[in-house]
């Protein structure tokens, strides 16, 4: 059996941001149902801030209790495949996949075959890499609005999730889309293809009337929103700001839930069952061009903390990507530290 390759990384041996650092790690091995990429892309969400923080302190029981369990993160990317594993018959070496794994933030990376999708053709890798988590979740959202010919307003427009919220629901048929976002980022949301921006700056989302909110930033209380929703709206709840806590917005979302079992607006926590389809219809939607991951900045991979910060921040504007195609530009050869992989 051939011995793998060796590949840069980023290492994570402890919980905190100042230990992200780049090393040489042995490649994966593909198993049974699974693929091995030459990674060309990946991306930063707010997952892996979390997973990297262990913040909120459930992360530890679920991720790892001292250390985080998969040492190279990345949990999205695009690349070429250049290993099957046994069983695997719907996918060829070389051809170019985009979805969810982990490890993505590695020039080669390991993920199950029913987890990736061929990509669309003619989209660049960047822009495929930062899709899954933020698209897939987008994707669900809408389907939970069941927006067609609805009022819809996407609170958080000009994030990860919600600029292919935007995007996802007037591809659906909503009536009328509404994006929620600062200032600054107006003109970015109206690009999109909103029929309305709401400069939460200058205006109060919650102030009109929905038949749909999807909220990407959970920063409204359940009575403001109540009052915004028509009698039978929906509230399809992506994200929460409370990142503290044992179990960050957990007990507040499951409250919520119970108390919202009771009068005809209807309230709809999820979390994203990555499943391969919704890279599929994606990947599609893209083909018909109806959906683009806009990719407001590209950091290489030795500069993977950047992208973490501008996460923490939660200023992000569309996904960012991380390049790990280290042939691009030159970046094989940067000075890097070089600590050993706990095991
Ligand atoms: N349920 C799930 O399965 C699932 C999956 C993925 C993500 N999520 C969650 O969904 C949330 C959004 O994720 P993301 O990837 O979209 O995050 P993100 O890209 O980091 O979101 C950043 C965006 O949030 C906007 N924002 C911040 N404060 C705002 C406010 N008060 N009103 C409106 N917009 C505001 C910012 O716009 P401005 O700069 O204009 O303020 C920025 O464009 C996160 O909480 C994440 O954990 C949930």
């Amino acid at each position: 059996m051939q011995a793998p390759p060796t590949m840069k990384a980023v290492v994570q041996n402890s919980y905190g941001l100042d230990a992200l650092t780049v090393t040489d790690q042995p490649a994966p091995m593909v198993g049974p149902a699974q693929i091995r990429i030459k990674v060309s892309a990946s991306s930063v969400n707010p997952m892996d801030w979390h997973l990297a923080t262990g913040s909120p302190e459930i992360v530890h029981l679920v991720e790892g209790f001292r250390r985080p369990k998969h040492a190279i993160p990345g949990r999205e990317a695009c690349g070429v495949i250049d290993q099957l594993g046994a069983g695997v018959t719907d996918f060829e070496i070389g051809q170019p996949v985009f979805g969810w794994l982990t490890g993505g933030f590695a020039e080669y990376a390991v993920a199950e075959a029913a987890r990736m999708s061929a990509t669309p053709s003619g989209t660049a890798e960047a822009e495929c890499a930062a899709m899954p988590i933020a698209g897939a979740t987008a994707l669900e959202a809408v389907e939970r609005g069941k927006v067609e010919g609805k009022r819809v307003v996407v609170n958080g427009a000009s994030g990860g999730v919600g600029h292919f919220a935007v995007q996802i629901a007037k591809a659906f048929g909503a009536n009328r889309v509404a994006g929620v976002c600062s200032s600054k980022n107006a003109d970015f949301v109206r690009g999109l293809g909103a029929d309305e921006v709401i400069a939460y700056d200058a205006e109060d989302f919650t102030s009109q009337q929905w038949d749909v909110v999807i909220d990407c930033v959970g920063n409204r209380t359940g009575s403001e929103i109540r009052g915004a929703l028509v009698s039978d709206g929906r509230w399809v709840v992506v994200g929460d700001n409370n990142k503290e806590g044992l179990l960050g917005p957990a007990p507040r979302l499951l409250a919520r839930l119970a108390r919202w079992q009771f009068g005809s607006r209807t309230c709809h926590w999820f979390v994203q069952g990555e499943e391969g389809r919704y890279l599929k219809d994606l990947a599609a939607l893209v083909a018909e061009g109806a959906v683009r991951t806009h990719l407001s900045e590209t950091i290489d991979l030795a500069e993977v903390r950047t992208g973490y910060d501008r996460i923490e921040a939660g200023r992000t504007v569309g996904k960012l990507a991380i390049n790990v195609d280290l042939t691009r530009n030159g970046a094989r050869d940067q000075t890097i530290d070089r600590p050993e992989v706990s095991t």
